[in-house]
């Protein structure tokens, strides 16, 4: 039996590969995705994936994938989970998932495990990646089956296993990072009346702290896509790299929520998502000059429903096929240049040209011009209004 294992190399996932071996009786191969999470989690875990028993340990680098076929395509949906949430989590789940099964294919596993808690969005994603893809793989989730409840449980397990680790058995908070975000869930947090403290934000400078100076910074999409920051053509992801440094200097892109989670309770979360945040603001801004009152409406409904597609785990289906199709065809049409202006915590679109707009200083303007004349609109308003008239005419001959 031949196992591939979602590794992260933090102490969940070091315990997960014994109790595998014990439980299952069988090889585990570790795999981990190198989505832009940073060299720090990175770092030494092949060394320790095999130390912790793992026979093998894949790294793959999704980096740029993830960005340009995941992140880049939410992008066009314009999609923000109950008003707020950029889905950094949620995105980067499908990617990692659909990784896994291809090592799993290559190493010729029977089974996929993760390390996600049993209380949580996170297994409901990685699972549906799993049933859509290869639906003949079994899967286990050993925190849904094994009674270790504390991280001082696990590190009692591994002990009693002479497993090495530098896993303490404090760790106030349940981190998820990647080249979109960092999100933050657990310790103090848990309080919704509790204010986040400052060793909650990790990737941001406090928005108190940020320069007195603003910094300006231009994006250059071409179909939906961002080509160029500042006028250097870039790569998805060094595009993103970039709007990240600048923006979290600024202090930009923090949010504290409180969200509904798909397997019903509600949690508490901090996230920070610096480049992003400019990223969303740009690109709504530019759709706001190419996309007329009624494809905007739509657009703004397709988001609306896509933000519950990426978040409750909904990738491999045909309804996120659809939805991306349509948000793809509008997508066609925003290109162009934006002006974001960063300032302590803010970001401010301050500039906005494209070839493909349909505003009109010509036409807007208070002045005079010649494709409206004002003595039409009295027409359109007669009849606009037309079945409001015959319903109060109706009221007073009653
Ligand atoms: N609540 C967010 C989401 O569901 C973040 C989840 C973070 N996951 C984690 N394993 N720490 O997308
Ligand atoms: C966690 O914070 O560990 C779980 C979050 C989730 O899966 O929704």
């Amino acid at each position: 039996n031949k196992v591939v294992l979602a590794y992260s190399g933090g102490l969940d996932t070091s315990a997960i590969i014994p109790w595998l071996k014990e439980n299952y009786d069988c090889e585990v191969v570790a795999f981990a995705a190198d989505v832009g999470q940073g060299d720090e989690e990175l770092h030494g875990l092949k060394e320790k994936a095999l130390a912790s028993g793992a026979s093998e340990c894949y790294i793959v680098d999704l980096k740029e994938e993830f960005v340009s076929e995941y992140i880049f395509p939410t992008i066009t949906t314009g999609a923000i989970y109950e008003g707020e949430y950029l889905l950094g989590t949620s995105m980067a789940r499908p990617v990692i998932a659909k990784a896994q099964v291809a090592i799993a294919r290559k190493v010729g596993a029977d089974a996929l495990c993760h390390g996600c808690t049993g209380k949580g969005n996170d297994q409901v994603r990685f699972e549906s990646t799993f049933a859509a893809l290869a639906p003949e793989l079994t899967v286990i989730a050993p925190w849904r089956e094994w009674d270790m409840v504390s991280r001082e449980d696990l590190l009692a397990y591994l002990a009693e296993r002479n497993i090495p680790t530098t896993a303490s058995a404090t760790k106030i908070y349940s981190r998820d990072a990647n080249a979109w975000h960092i999100s933050h869930e657990g310790g103090e947090l848990e309080d919704p009346w509790q204010e986040p403290t400052k060793q909650v934000w990790t990737l941001t400078v406090d928005p108190e702290d940020a320069p007195n100076t603003p910094e300006r910074v231009m994006l250059t999409f071409n179909e939906g896509k961002l080509t160029h920051v500042d006028g250097e053509a870039l790569s998805p992801y060094q595009a993103l790299v970039k709007l990240n440094e600048k923006a979290a200097a600024h202090g930009v892109g923090r949010i504290d929520i409180v969200e509904n989670r798909l397997v019903g309770m509600k949690s508490r979360g901090c996230y920070e998502t610096p480049g992003g945040t400019v990223l969303v603001k740009a690109y709504k801004a530019l759709e706001t000059m190419v996309l007329d009152k009624a494809a905007l409406k739509h657009r703004e409904q397709l988001g609306l429903e896509f933000s519950h597609v990426m978040y409750d785990g909904r990738w491999f289906t045909a309804l996120n096929d659809a939805l991306l199709a349509g948000a793809a065809s509008f997508a066609k049409k925003v290109t162009g240049d934006i002006v974001v202006k960063l300032y302590k915590g803010q970001a401010t679109v301050t500039q906005r040209r494209s070839p493909n707009s349909l505003y009109s200083e010509d036409f807007a303007t208070f002045g005079a011009d010649d494709v409206y004349d004002q003595k039409h609109a009295e027409g359109f308003i007669r009849l606009f209004s037309l079945s409001s008239r015959i319903e109060a005419l109706k009221k007073q001959s009653l």
